[in-house]
């Protein structure tokens, strides 16, 4: 287990905690990668070096989530935001229309993006009413006639809200933003066209992004698309048409081993449920605090609480720093708290927060 005595259990939403044995396996290469003599950061990515780490890693992921051969995988720049940009771009022409269901802001702004190239794009989903709190049942039925595919947010951030069953789809392609959840449940690659997925939750430091896209589905689009934007491009030189964020991708690398080294993602799953389940139960069965989403959509990753008297948030918050447990403030418009509890966030951690909340509301309310 690691040593948390110099490190906090870190909540915050993302850039998020990442595993300590990861943390620590690249201390221990920082400067000498494997008798190299110099650091991951310092190598040329042509090299065979970086070939070898960029090798495993695309290997490892494809390991722990069963993707088949015909699906690319390759690292993008620009964090998940890019992808909002490159997925119109790469799946739309011109007059073409696409599906978007918006379950908040993230989806808000993917279809902002997409409908400045493309004015077309729909909305089949608008949870603004809900505050987001409410997710749709997309099935073929809620497809347009039209729609070259259908766009969603698996996991809300922002409001820990995710699809506790994933939409299976006929009709038109399926493309999902997985940015706060990617690795942390079993899922069926092969019911999306394009995975996504911005690092700084799961996977690891921001600015990098993994996209998964079935080749097959990728249409042939007639008009230009920027270079580090384009699917075909970016898989056909193995991520490398540029200098890739190469430490980044190291560190991605080293969670996948570490997640393959704990059982892969069906054990992930488990524990990721139990960390929730002990969590909600503590606000449920409280008087003092409360979880606004409603039971089928809450996440397992981000866990949104509130307190019933909001006079009180600052000195929780001030009080939980100095137990060491990190980033509880929830996002900016939102007010109150939120836990993420991305794989790397230890049962331990949970168990604190839980301790934490009982005796600040038996001591302090
Ligand atoms: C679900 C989701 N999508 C997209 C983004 C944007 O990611 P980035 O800042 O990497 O562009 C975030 C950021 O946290 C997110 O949570």
């Amino acid at each position: 287990m690691a040593n948390f005595t110099t490190r906090v259990y870190n909540f915050n939403a993302g850039p998020a905690m990442l595993p300590t044995e990861v943390m620590e396996k690249a201390q221990g290469e920082f400067l000498n990668y494997q008798g190299t003599g110099m650091s991951v950061m310092e190598m040329s990515h042509r090299g065979k070096h970086f070939q070898d780490i960029l090798d495993k890693s695309v290997h490892d992921l494809r390991k722990l989530l069963s993707i088949p051969d015909r699906y690319g995988v390759v690292y993008f720049p620009g964090g998940a935001t890019l992808q909002f940009s490159a997925i119109p771009l790469n799946y739309l022409g011109e007059g073409d229309s696409a599906d978007f269901a918006l379950t908040g802001v993230w989806a808000v702004k993917a279809r902002e993006e997409a409908k400045k190239f493309y004015p077309n794009v729909n909305i089949i989903f608008d949870g603004k009413d809900s505050g987001y709190m409410n997710l749709p049942t997309i099935t073929d039925a809620s497809v347009s006639d039209k729609a070259k595919y259908v766009y969603i947010t698996s996991n809300n951030t922002i409001y820990g809200t995710r699809y506790s069953t994933l939409p299976k789809l006929t009709k038109a392609p399926l493309i999902a933003d997985m940015t706060s959840e990617l690795l942390s449940r079993k899922l069926n690659v092969e019911d999306f066209s394009v995975i996504f997925a911005g690092a700084q939750k799961n996977i690891g430091p921001s600015g990098l992004t993994v996209v998964i896209f079935d080749k097959e589905k990728l249409p042939q689009v007639s008009h230009p698309i920027p270079n580090l934007m384009n699917y075909i491009l970016m898989e056909k030189n193995g991520s490398l048409y540029n200098t890739p964020p190469t430490y980044s991708i190291y560190i991605a690398g080293l969670v996948y081993s570490w997640l393959l080294e704990r059982g892969g993602l069906e054990e992930m799953e488990k524990q990721n449920e139990k960390k929730a389940a002990l969590l909600y139960d503590a606000i449920d069965s409280s008087s003092l605090y409360n979880a606004p989403v409603p039971k089928p959509f809450r996440s397992t990753m981000n866990v949104v609480f509130r307190m019933k008297d909001t006079k009180l948030d600052e000195k929780f918050l001030e009080l939980a720093e100095a137990n060491g447990l990190a980033g509880l403030k929830g996002y900016r418009d939102m007010g109150g708290f939120r836990a993420s509890i991305y794989n790397a966030m230890p049962l331990a951690g949970v168990e604190t927060l839980v301790s934490f909340m009982k005796e600040f509301e038996k001591t302090k309310a």
